[in-house]
C-alpha cells in the first residue's frame, strides 16, 4: 500500500571556488545551503498534475507538465517521466532560496520532489532513482551543467568536485564552521549563456585559460587547507583571487563588484561572485556569525537583498 502523500527535500547550493573553470575539467568547491526546497505531494483525482512553487508565501508559479511549454514545465515532465505514477498528483513547492540567483534552487526543487515522488512510489532503489530523475531535470535549466549543483542539492554539505566523467565527488567531513553573508546583487543571467560566454572566449586564448584553469585548481586545494586550519584571512584572499580570475573571464557585472566592495568596507576577510555571474550573488566571509550578520547588514542598507549563514562539514538535513 503507498502512502496518499509525501514529501521531501532539497538543498540550496552555494559554489565556494572553481565555478566556470569546473566546466573544462578543474576541480570545484561548493556546499549544501541548510535553506532550500521543500515538497509536499499529494494523489488526487483531478485531470492533471498541478506543480504549485511559492517563496515567503507568495505564489511564483502553479504549472502543469508539458514537455513542449516553458523550462519549468519541462522540467517537471522529465522528472515525473521517471516514475510509475497511477494518480494525477498536487505537488506544493516551498522555495527557500532566491529562484534564478546561483543559489541551486532548481536542483533543490528537483530533488525534494524526486525525493518526495520516490516514498510516494514506495521506490526502491530511491538514490539512484532521485540522481536519474534530477539530472533529466537540470538537463532542461542547464544544457552544459558541470553536474555540480546537483552535488550539493542532496544536503550532503561541503564537496570537493571534479565533472570527470567519471564525476569525483569528495565529501569534506573535517571542516569547522564558516560564517558568510550571502547577497543577491542584481537578478540573475542565464547559465547556459554566461557559459557559451567564456567558451567563446576560452577558444581565442586556450593557453591562458590553461593557466587559469591551473590556478583555480590551486586556489581550490588552498582552500581546503585553509578551511581546516581555521585560517579565515588565507581564505578571504582565496576568494578575492578568485573573483579577480572570474573578472579576466568577463562573467562579473558592476552589480557584482560592487557588492564585494560593499562587504570588503565592512570588514569582510574576503568575497566574490558566486555561480554563472552576470548578475545573481556574491557571498562575503565573516570572522564570527555576528559579523557575518553586520556585513550582511551593510549590504541590506545598501539596498542589495542579503542573509548571512554558517556552513560547514556538516551535512544539512
Ligand atoms: O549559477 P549556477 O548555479 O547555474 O552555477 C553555474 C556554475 C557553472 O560552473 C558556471 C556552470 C556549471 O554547470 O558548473
Amino acid at each position: 500500500m503507498t502512502p496518499p502523500h509525501a514529501s521531501g527535500q532539497g538543498s540550496g547550493k552555494l559554489i565556494l571556488f572553481g565555478e566556470h573553470a569546473v566546466v573544462w575539467g578543474a576541480s570545484a568547491l561548493a556546499t549544501s545551503l541548510p535553506a532550500g526546497a521543500v515538497a509536499t505531494i499529494a494523489r488526487t483525482d483531478a485531470l492533471d498534475t498541478h506543480l504549485t512553487l511559492e517563496r515567503g508565501g507568495e505564489q511564483l508559479a502553479r504549472i502543469s507538465p508539458d514537455a513542449h511549454a516553458g523550462p519549468l514545465e519541462q522540467a517537471l515532465a522529465v522528472l515525473l517521466s521517471h516514475f510509475t505514477l497511477t494518480s494525477t498528483l498536487d505537488i506544493h513547492v516551498t522555495l527557500n532560496v532566491p529562484p534564478g540567483a546561483g543559489l541551486g534552487s532548481s536542483a533543490a526543487l528537483a530533488t525534494a520532489i524526486a525525493r518526495a515522488l520516490c516514498k510516494l512510489d514506495a521506490v526502491t532503489d530511491a538514490s539512484h532513482r532521485v540522481t536519474q530523475a534530477v539530472q533529466a531535470s537540470e538537463g532542461i535549466f542547464h544544457s552544459s551543467a558541470s553536474g555540480i549543483d546537483q552535488a550539493a542539492a542532496d544536503g550532503s554539505g561541503l564537496i570537493h568536485f571534479k565533472k570527470g566523467p567519471p564525476i569525483e565527488r569528495t565529501i569534506l567531513r573535517d571542516i569547522p564552521d564558516i560564517s558568510i553573508a550571502i547577497c543577491q546583487a542584481a537578478p540573475g543571467a542565464s547559465t547556459a549563456m554566461m557559459v557559451q560566454g567564456v567558451a567563446a572566449r576560452r577558444a581565442c586564448a586556450q593557453e591562458r585559460y590553461a593557466t587559469i584553469a591551473q590556478m583555480i585548481t590551486q586556489i581550490v586545494n588552498e582552500a581546503i587547507v585553509a578551511m581546516r586550519a581555521q585560517d579565515l584571512p588565507r581564505l578571504g584572499e582565496l576568494m578575492d583571487f578568485n573573483h579577480g580570475l572570474l573578472c579576466a573571464m568577463g562573467v562579473s557585472t558592476q552589480d557584482l563588484d560592487m557588492a564585494c566592495h560593499v562587504a570588503r568596507h565592512a570588514g569582510a576577510l574576503g568575497a566574490k561572485l558566486t555561480g554563472a555571474g552576470g548578475g545573481g550573488c556574491i557571498y562575503a566571509l565573516g570572522d564570527s556569525p555576528a559579523h557575518a550578520s553586520a556585513i550582511a547588514e551593510a549590504l541590506t542598507q545598501h539596498g542589495f537583498e542579503a542573509f548571512s549563514t554558517t556552513i560547514s562539514g556538516a551535512p544539512s538535513f
